[in-house]
């Protein structure tokens, strides 16, 4: 296993749409525990192949809540309702915003096994993977946040606990 190394604020690989992915060859289980060393050691709950330079369609994330998935060509096949809450990105480090997401979602992929496989989200987890999969399509949560915050801003923001459990992926 290895660190890789996070692409950052106006590379422009993180603007990119990813390819799709059609085997699960060994170079990508080797990439998804890459993966999950690089999300782990940057304390995120989320990394998207992109963010790491490599523009094919796979997310790892770990709630730590018990929900840790690698997928594959995650696509988001329904959703309903909607959330607001605090989100950052190892990608934009620096800045955190608010954003509106899907409350609830059906996702499906295919796991490190090659099995296609669906999942219900709601909520926390929701969140991650759609912003996830927002990353695959070279999609920034601060292209969608409707607050954006600076350190300085959240310093303040949090002496007086205003803000919800964030994502940072
Ligand atoms: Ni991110």
């Amino acid at each position: 296993m290895a660190l890789r190394n996070i692409r950052t604020d106006n590379d422009p690989i993180l603007r990119k749409i990813s390819k799709e992915v059609g085997e699960v060859s060994p170079r990508m289980v080797t990439l998804v525990e890459d993966m999950f060393e690089t999300m782990y050691h940057a304390q995120g709950v989320g990394l998207a192949a992109p963010q790491i330079g490599i523009l094919r369609r796979l997310i790892v994330l770990d709630d730590y809540e018990g929900n840790k998935y690698s997928m594959f060509n995650p696509e988001i096949i329904s959703g309903e309702g909607c959330q607001t809450g605090p989100e950052g990105c190892l990608s934009v480090p620096g800045r955190q915003g608010t954003v509106e997401r899907k409350n609830s979602i059906r996702v499906k992929y295919m796991d490190i096994n090659g099995n296609s496989c669906e999942l219900e989200a709601e909520g926390f987890l929701a969140r991650i993977i759609q912003h996830e999969i927002d990353h695959l399509n070279g999609i920034l949560y601060t292209d969608i946040a409707t607050e954006l915050f600076t350190l300085e801003e959240l310093e303040e923001m949090e002496n007086k606990k205003e803000r919800q459990k964030e994502v940072v992926s």
